[in-house]
């Protein structure tokens, strides 16, 4: 692994062709990256390509642009699978972005299985990202919401799950690094603690997938969100990182959703 001494700053600041420019007379710094970050000239590059050589609708035509289109969709279906430790593509769900991958469970897996009487467990320090999808389904369901608190240095309190998750809980839904205080929080224990009364866990991941390698399977998750603009790829829907995993337990939820 490359030592910080080894880290070429300049080097990469040459990858990011927007960064090339000066602002107010200074070389361009910029520090948005969490709401959406910069392109490398590798991803401009491959987007040009695709709308000079290869744009067509995907898995809709029975002509070389379009069986093309659909090869390079697939394949980046499965480079996000393998990305992210997924045991097959099947697992990926390409969305716009993390926000509507929560919605989609929200609307699909949570309303088909969530009525009066349960519970969703969330975490104070969720984006609201990951809290309106679930104040909306409760609205529609009769479910109700629960929430961790944090201690002082910003980590979960954990003790409380002995009191707030119970069999009633369906769902808890938690991001795993906060946007607001860069916690890292313990997602292969909440799976854990979780699955033991049978309730499923979502991963908001928007923040953890660009910093930290994420392996779905090692986090025992069974949806997990993020965003492809948020790690160097681009904002919509064709061929973009934004995607929902699902694990084997909700295998429904995949077929359902393609
Ligand atoms: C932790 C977290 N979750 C969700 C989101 C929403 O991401 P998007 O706007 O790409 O859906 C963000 C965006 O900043 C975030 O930081």
């Amino acid at each position: 692994m490359a030592t910080l001494s080894q880290f070429d700053v300049l080097a990469l600041r040459r990858e990011f062709p927007i960064l090339q420019q000066e602002v107010h007379g200074k070389p361009l710094a910029f520090l948005d990256s969490a709401a959406s970050s910069q392109k490398p000239r590798q991803v401009i590059d491959c987007l040009e390509d695709y709308y000079r050589r290869f744009n067509a609708n995907v898995h809709r035509g029975v002509y070389k642009l379009s069986e093309e289109a659909t090869f390079a969709y697939e394949r980046a279906r499965g480079k996000v699978a393998r990305f992210l430790g997924a045991a097959s593509p099947r697992e990926i769900v390409f969305t716009r972005n993390a926000t509507e991958a929560i919605n989609l469970v929200a609307y699909s897996w949570g309303g088909a299985n969530l009525g009066p009487g349960d519970r969703i467990l969330l975490t104070i320090m969720e984006h609201h990202s990951n809290i309106v999808p679930w104040q909306m389904l409760a609205q529609r369901s009769g479910a109700q919401l629960d929430y961790l608190s944090i201690d002082s240095q910003g980590r979960l309190a954990l003790e409380e799950l002995d009191t707030k998750l119970s069999e009633r809980t369906k769902l808890v839904a938690v991001a795993h690094q906060s946007n607001v205080l860069g916690t890292i929080n313990p997602i292969a224990e909440l799976a854990q603690r979780a699955h033991a009364v049978g309730a499923l866990l979502l991963v908001d991941a928007a923040q953890s997938v660009p910093h930290l390698p994420v392996d779905v399977q090692a986090l025992g998750c069974d949806f997990l969100a993020f965003s492809g603009h948020k790690a160097c790829g681009r904002p919509g829907s064709v061929g973009c990182g934004h995607a929902a995993h699902c694990s084997k337990r909700c295998r429904l939820f995949s077929a359902a959703a393609r």
